[in-house]
């Protein structure tokens, strides 16, 4: 039996050279041990005869290994779950892969399908760390604000999310601490430090009565399923959220407020405008928490394409709309006139959804806020926004799906996908599907409408009545969640 040292939980340079090295040579997994250094607060760094471990550096240097990139990303990925088994499950893949690389497309094989549900674990975590990591505000020796958030990961996944942190919150100082790693932004670079086994700093809980407020206008009483928030919103992250304090509460006024809300048509709206007595307390309404909304979309300057743009587009349409549309960014004309899909991709969606009997209520927006474009001549040419770009703006299309809280989405093109799914999709192989979002709302995948406007005429006249019949599945969806919903 072979034990390996590395530097820690999250040392993957370590694990690859000795991985390397164990490959090369022909070690069984089986015949491994991996030791971590900790990272965590616990003590009990090591656990086994030091003696007899070996340092992944203290290896000879091992031959290049001719592994396909997607292996090895998976592998790095697959990494960062807390699972011990995962160095045995990485090992076992990958040797069979160096073996012959064929067996990479051998998607059933036991240790391929075991680093999948790693990968799978850790990418559900890291988007719960990104959706519920809540900083407060707390004034250092000088007085100067920072923001500190506590969190409890299941996985080591700190060090890969606080990218996300550094560009969206790139103005503050902030740092996150939890017990499977620390790092802070002091607004130029990331510093990581071992994990705590508490928050470093009064978690008050109490002073967020703006945010409180905007969670409870946001709650659909309607759409509550208990299971699904729990599954979404797990248990045991609630003690560190502001709103989870009113989610019981909620959840219990959840069942009277529905009933309310189907005595009469027109009234939630009735009673969402404050008109109706006995309505349940709100501190803010819908159509205030849009606004809300769209002041903060207008002053975000979280990433550089806001200040080249004329302004930013907000999303338009009914708040209880049942369907939303997401396109990737305004154009030339929406960005003029400041409304979403008024230009040439806007008519031809329009065009596709006349008939549709959803079509006016429909919520339409898109993923990026701001238009991006680079000048030739005196035009201004459509640019791609960038990833990074579409991850700072992808806070405000999920206010708004929190907000409408739509029965479906329909994702137009790429970057839409990927800020609606919070994974990147290829048009070409989901082009037509229904997929599910973190929170599990469907999501339709389309070409976006730009992208027909671009083809060439034999191959657009190809392709779109397809993409236009695509819309009808939306009425069958909806038909299917209200028939589930009355069920
Ligand atoms: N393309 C989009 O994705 N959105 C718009 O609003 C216009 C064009």
């Amino acid at each position: 039996m072979l034990t390996i040292q590395l530097d820690g939980p999250t040392d993957w340079t370590g694990f690859r050279l000795a991985l390397r090295h164990l490959i090369s040579e022909g070690v069984e997994p089986s015949d491994v041990r991996w030791q971590t250094g900790t990272i965590e607060h616990q003590g009990g760094l090591f656990d086994a005869d030091t003696r007899a471990m070996i340092h992944p550096h203290e290896l000879p240097t091992p031959p290049a290994m001719n592994l396909p990139k997607g292996a090895v990303d998976m592998a790095a990925v697959a990494f960062l779950h807390a699972e011990p088994a995962r160095f045995t499950a990485i090992h076992t893949c990958l040797a069979r892969v160096a073996a012959d690389r064929r067996h990479w497309h051998d998607t059933l094989a036991p240790e391929r399908v075991a680093m999948e549900q790693f990968v799978k674990q850790v990418r559900r975590e890291k988007h719960k760390m990104k959706a519920f990591v809540r900083f407060h505000p707390v004034a250092d020796a000088l007085g100067n604000e920072r923001y500190l958030a506590w969190f409890e990961p299941d996985h080591y996944i700190v060090d890969a999310v606080a990218p996300f942190f550094a560009k969206r919150f790139a103005g503050m100082r902030w740092a996150i601490f939890t017990p499977k790693g620390c790092v802070e932004w002091d607004g130029t670079a990331l510093r990581h430090a071992p994990g705590c086994a508490s928050p470093p700093f009064a978690l008050d809980t109490t002073d967020s009565g703006e945010w409180l407020a905007y969670y409870e206008s946001t709650f659909n009483p309607a759409r509550a399923n208990p299971d699904q928030m729990r599954r979404e919103m797990p248990v045991r992250y609630w003690k560190n959220l502001p709103e989870a304090r009113s989610i019981p509460r909620l959840l219990n006024e959840a069942q009277a407020r529905t009933t309310t809300m189907t005595e009469a048509p027109g009234e939630a709206r009735e009673r969402r405008a404050g008109h109706l007595p006995g309505r349940p307390t709100r501190q803010i309404s819908p159509d205030d928490a849009r606004a809300t909304l769209e002041r903060a979309v207008r002053n975000c300057q979280d990433c550089p394409i806001g200040a080249a743009a004329t302004q930013a587009v907000c999303g338009e349409g009914p708040l209880d709309a049942p369907v939303m549309i997401v396109g990737e960014q305004p154009g030339d004309r929406e960005d003029l006139i400041g409304r979403p899909f008024v230009g040439p991709a806007g008519s031809l969606l329009r065009d596709a959804l006349q008939h549709q009997p959803w079509a006016q209520h429909t919520y339409l927006t898109n993923a990026v806020k701001h238009f991006k474009y680079e000048m030739r001549g005196k035009r201004r040419l459509h640019k791609t926004p960038g990833q990074r770009e579409a991850a700072a703006c992808s806070q405000w299309l999920d206010h708004e799906i929190a907000l409408v809280q739509p029965r479906c989405i329909v994702a137009l093109g790429a970057t839409a996908a990927r800020s609606v799914l919070g994974q990147s999709v290829r048009i070409h192989t989901t082009e037509g599907q229904w997929l599910a979002r973190p929170d599990g709302t469907p999501v339709l995948v389309l070409t976006h409408p730009s992208a027909l406007l671009r083809m060439a005429p034999e191959q657009r006249e190809r392709v779109e009545p397809a993409w236009r019949a695509a819309f009808d599945q939306v009425r069958h969806v909806l038909d299917n969640a209200a028939a589930s919903e009355h069920a």
